[in-house]
């Protein structure tokens, strides 16, 4: 089975791209599944409902969030009725949605986790923690596991990648938008990378505009941040699995 993962999707050209691309990428690569982190779909800060739909629509079976995923109030219905759409597990429980799906694929039933991180970001529960819980909940329900660690510290995205290692079949990164070179598998079996890079417009700063960005740092002003323009690149990694030993085979970089 061949999985193909998304950093987080910026702006709302990139989804345009991903409408046009999505498909025939999924096609020639002969990709299974589609996980992608879509926090940044709408102004960097959220994922609208009507993006979010037509995501779905055009490739991606399942969307992770971040810690913007608060940012469009429109999303909150759906992320309590979607299996498609979840959010941190590690958020407090009275937050709408939910930190996991399973959905089925090729046959197969997938296990599908967000967590976010705790090192210089929000002080949530222990992501470790909060995935192990999923883990034991779920137990016999799923036959492999995916993992979108959604944070800033490479040592604790590396950290979960061992943590798990031999248990989620596939862990990765998402949050700094940097595409890291250190895609592998883990020794009891995971395919890991610490950040799947970014899926939007790569002229910008991270996908906002540069000049805001620049603004910022040399005034040490407040400006509102937008979406850089063109030069859209889908960036990510492909596992390949293998199923029924729940183990990932080889673990790819990809852009396009
Ligand atoms: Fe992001
Ligand atoms: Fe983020």
């Amino acid at each position: 089975m061949r999985i193909l993962a998304l950093g987080d999707i910026v702006g709302l050209e990139t989804v345009e791209f991903l409408r046009n691309n999505l498909w025939n990428f999924r096609k020639d690569n002969k990709i299974d599944f589609v996980i992608a982190n879509g926090e940044n779909v709408n102004d960097i800060f959220g994922l609208g409902l009507d993006e979010a739909k037509i995501l779905l629509d055009c490739g991606i079976d399942v969307i992770t969030t971040g810690n913007h995923v608060w940012g469009r109030r429109d999303i909150y219905d759906f992320l309590d009725s979607t299996e498609n759409v979840i959010r941190p597990v590690n958020y407090p429980s009275g937050a709408p949605g939910s930190g996991y799906t399973i959905v089925n694929a090729d046959g197969f039933k997938i296990l599908c986790i967000n967590v976010l991180g705790t090192v210089f970001m929000d002080s949530l529960t222990s992501p470790f923690d909060a995935v192990d819980t999923v883990l034991v909940r779920e137990k016999g329900n799923y036959d492999i596991a995916l993992l979108d660690v959604h944070a800033e510290a490479t040592s604790e995205k590396l950290a979960m990648g061992y943590h798990f290692d031999g248990r989620i079949t596939a862990v990765f990164g998402t949050h700094t938008h940097v595409q890291t070179a250190d895609e592998r598998v883990l020794p009891a079996g995971s395919g890991y990378i610490t950040d799947l890079g970014m899926t939007g417009p790569k002229d910008g700063i991270l996908g906002v505009d540069k000049d805001t960005v620049l603004y910022r740092f040399l005034t040490k002003m407040p400006k509102r941040y937008t979406v850089a323009q063109g030069n859209i690149e889908a960036q990510g990694a492909i596992f390949d699995i293998e199923p029924f030993a729940k183990k990932t085979l080889s673990v790819k970089r990809v852009k396009f």
